[in-house]
């Protein structure tokens, strides 16, 4: 028989993983405590922008394979539970929050009465799942039946259900070869087409995860520490990375000098790394993601800096058009947004700002409802002082420069993301500026 699969918090990355256990054939049962994405998710829509998510969703609406609910008593039958539940930055410090993890297990657990396999694939703090595998065993009416494993998840956002569905590498934190057979079965066809799986323990299986985003967070901030420098010599952070990125050892992703990164996961990864770093005694092992951390914020401050420059030493009163409101293109996801972050603190000196963004102004309503939205892109720009691309949508790309300098009222462009066409703007009589670049 096929099995079925419970996945517990169906955000942006449980709602994509019941889709893909879905059309590997599996019957798959997403329960969430938020009653309105499960009653969107019923209906077949998906709650949030991710490319190709509507598309499977609305295919198993239709095949039947894949439900959701708010009742964890669903989860009964399961064979597999996937726990896929927040695990934002706690408030009061750098560490993560583990409410969410520690509720979903205990509401779970009281439903498994037969053996059955509960595979973590939050993020989350060393150390977590060995706790939670007791936690489990106690609280579970079939005891250590109810077997615990770790499966981190590497999907990008505006990827996810290709990153799902044809992972780079699948790792497995077990502490059997039943829990490891269990997990080759679900990913049989994934496996079958030469993804390498990686067997560990179960703390080497969380730390996968935090030092994968810690590595790809040092990267960004590295090029981002470059672009720092290459604007007090005079030099192009763009031709540096392109120059360096050749080099196999180095490589030219993640090197692209800019805003820096957001999202629900570097940021709050990084400082929970930290914070565990810390709990365990070895706070000096990661001190150098202090300063990953800063050199991103800093390049946030920059921009407000010199968008200020830009339009004469003060934007009060300035019409500031952002563009882009998401983390990152593809997505609709605000968290933790450089361009939002940007956007609030223009705001806050008194500038008029007009934010577009196509997927996420919905959201960047939601956290930043005193900001000024605009439905496109020309609308924001209009009797603009000064334009500011903040995330790397292609329709930004698009925009021709000669018919947006005449909807202006200066043409300044701010491209904080170094991916707009710079000879182009300067042909059509903008002042372009790029980060760590002349
Ligand atoms: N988003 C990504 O790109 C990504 C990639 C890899 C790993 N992760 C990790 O995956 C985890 C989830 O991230 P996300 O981006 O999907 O977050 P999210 O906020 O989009 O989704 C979390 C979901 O869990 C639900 N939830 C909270 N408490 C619950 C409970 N007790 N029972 C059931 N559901 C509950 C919430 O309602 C929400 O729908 C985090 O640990 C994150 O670091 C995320």
């Amino acid at each position: 028989m096929s099995l079925r699969i419970s996945v517990i918090g169906t955000g942006y990355l449980g709602a994509v993983h019941a889709v893909c256990m879905a059309e590997l054939g599996y019957t798959v049962v997403g329960i969430d405590v938020d009653e309105e994405k499960v009653a969107a998710l019923s209906r077949g829509q998906a709650p949030f922008y991710e490319p190709g998510l509507d598309d499977l969703l609305a295919k198993h609406h239709d095949t039947g394979r894949l439900t959701f609910t708010t009742d964890f008593a669903a989860a009964k039958n399961a064979d597999v539970h996937f726990v896929c539940v927040g695990t934002p930055q706690r408030r009061d410090g750098l560490a993560a929050d583990m409410r969410y993890v520690e509720a979903a297990v205990d509401a779970l657990a009281p439903h498994l009465d037969a053996e059955c396999l509960v595979v973590g694939k939050s993020t989350v703090p060393v150390g977590t799942a060995a706790a939670l595998a007791e936690r489990l065993a106690k609280t579970a009416p079939v005891g250590a039946g109810a077997e615990l494993a770790w499966n981190p998840e590497f999907l990008r956002e505006g990827f996810a259900v290709q990153d799902t569905l044809r992972p780079d590498r699948l790792v497995f934190g077990v502490t059997s070869a039943e829990a490891e057979q269990k997990l080759r079965e679900v990913y049989a066809r994934t496996i079958a087409d030469g993804t390498p799986v990686i067997v560990s323990d179960l703390a080497t299986s969380e730390l996968v995860k935090v030092s994968a985003n810690a590595f790809l967070a040092t990267k960004i901030s590295f090029i981002n520490a470059m672009a720092e420098i290459a604007e007090v010599a005079g030099a192009d952070v763009t031709k540096l990375a392109d120059a360096i990125g050749h080099d196999a050892r180095i490589g030219r992703k993640f090197l692209n000098a800019g805003i820096g990164f957001g999202g629900g996961c570097l940021p709050k990864d990084i400082r929970a790394f930290m914070a565990r770093a810390g709990e365990l005694g070895a706070s000096h092992s990661l001190a150098f993601l202090a300063e990953v951390d800063a050199i991103n914020l800093r390049r946030r401050q920059y921009v407000v800096d010199l968008t200020r420059e830009l339009v004469g030493g003060s934007v009060a009163n300035k019409r500031v058009a952002v563009l882009g409101a998401a983390f990152k293109p593809q997505s609709d996801d605000v968290r933790d947004s450089p361009a939002l972050n940007i956007a609030g603190q223009l705001h806050l000196q008194g500038a008029r700002v007009s934010v577009y963004d196509p997927k996420a102004t919905a959201n960047a309503r939601k956290i930043f409802p005193t900001l000024p939205y605009a439905d496109s892109a020309v609308e924001a720009c209009r009797d603009a002082s000064i334009v500011l691309h903040l995330t790397e949508w292609q329709e930004f790309r698009d925009l021709d420069p000669a018919e947006l300098a005449g909807i202006v009222e200066t043409p300044i462009v701010v491209d904080g993301r170094n991916c707009l066409d710079a000879d182009a703007w300067r042909a059509a009589g903008w002042t372009y500026r790029g980060l760590g670049r002349p």
